[in-house]
């Protein structure tokens, strides 16, 4: 049967993924407390619908960095996209460009990211920057995202280290043969560690990546580049001003789908300090248990410019290829038109804050 909504979606992938592929896909970090939050915390949000509103017309355009996107869901950077399917990243683009929205590509995706720009038609793909210890490649990378014609960087800032995902660290995630990080093989930087014991990925994380790169260092990245800069990951109002300070454009409020820092404030949670912080100067993007179109509209509410989404397009992915992937988007679109209709929205503006209330 068809699945109806996101949650079906996760359990027609979990038939056909490998155990190692869904747990790595689901997983979170340590007690999954940070991963549970995220889902809980939108539960705790109720909507104060407003009622006759003529709601014949709607419309969920949005506007994200300039380019415009057909709804306020853009799909959120996640590595080894092979590993749901054998057509992986390009899949994703292919179902991302078909909704006319942005995805957002990894640096650890197992495609080459100008075939990723291709099959991204109209083409909005953003490049997801882990910063390298070499910066020499990390330029590279920049600049090489650039030429395909990658259109924002969405520098990531809350994994300096990976999360112990003890779910990885118990199945010894590795990638299969075949599947490389296809961006990263000019610099020997393609294959994860087949460590006897734990995470192949983390260990990957902490030969790589720079545990040392700050805020100064992103306004050397800043310069680098004549990209936009995002950054993802940001869960307090002072980073959120630094990060207004160090010249991004837009901001994600995100706690890395629960797989970083367990403990972590659900996303939703952090949202509206952000919001307040930035005072409007540069977009706000949240992601994180994103399942319902009712989500969205309460991010938007709490002030967020857009959503992203993450684990569920892998579920799409995995149980259909691109149409799942193309579909599982395109359900989450429907719940929000109908959640607009119901709380008597129009367009994107009239998503108001007090729209939501926290749930008694
Ligand atoms: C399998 C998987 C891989 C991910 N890989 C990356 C990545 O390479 N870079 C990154 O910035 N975030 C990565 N993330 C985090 C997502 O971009 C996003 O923050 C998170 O998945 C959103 O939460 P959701 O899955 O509950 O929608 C990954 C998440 C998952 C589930």
């Amino acid at each position: 049967m068809m699945p109806l909504n996101l949650h079906e979606y996760e359990a027609a992938a979990r038939e056909r993924l490998t155990p190692t592929a869904y747990d790595y896909f689901a997983g979170g970090a340590g007690d999954e407390v940070t991963l549970r939050a995220n889902r809980a915390s939108f539960d705790r949000l109720a909507l104060r619908p407003r009622v006759l509103v003529d709601v014949s017309r709607r419309s969920m355009k949005c506007d994200v960095l300039g380019a415009d996107a057909a709804m306020p869901i853009l799909v959120a950077p996640m590595a080894f996209q092979r590993l749901a399917h054998a057509d992986g990243e390009l899949a994703v683009a292919r179902a991302a460009g078909a909704a006319h929205t942005v995805m957002v590509l990894s640096s650890l995706a197992t495609t080459p990211m100008e075939e990723v720009v291709v099959a991204a038609r109209p083409s909005r793909v953003w490049f997801q920057l882990y910063v390298f210890k070499d910066r020499g490649a990390t330029r590279a990378l920049v600049r090489r995202a650039e030429l395909a014609g990658c259109t924002a960087l969405v520098v990531t800032v809350d994994a300096p280290f990976l999360g112990r995902r003890e779910r990885d660290v118990r199945n010894r995630f590795s990638l299969p043969d075949g599947v490389h990080i296809s961006n990263l093989a000019g610099f020997g930087k393609d294959e994860l560690p087949r460590e006897a014991e734990g995470s192949g990925l983390a260990a990957y994380f902490e030969k790589q990546l720079d545990v040392a790169f700050t805020w100064k260092d992103l306004a050397w990245l800043r310069e680098t580049t004549r990209l936009p800069v995002v950054v993802k990951g940001v869960l307090r109002a002072d980073d959120a001003r630094d990060a207004v300070a160090a010249g991004c454009q837009g901001i994600v409020v995100s706690n890395h789908g629960g797989r970083q820092l367990d403990g972590a404030v659900a996303a939703i949670d952090a949202l509206p300090e952000v919001v307040a912080a930035v005072g409007g100067k540069v977009q706000v993007y949240l992601d994180g248990g994103i399942r319902r179109g009712t989500d969205v509209l309460k991010a938007l509410a709490l002030g967020a410019n857009a959503t992203l989404l993450g684990r569920p397009v892998l579920w799409g992915l995995a149980a259909d290829g691109e149409d799942g992937a193309k579909r599982a988007i395109d359900l989450l679109a429907a719940e929000l038109d109908l959640a607009m209709a119901l709380c008597g929205c129009r367009s994107l503006a009239e998503i108001r804050r007090d729209l939501v209330v926290r749930a008694p």
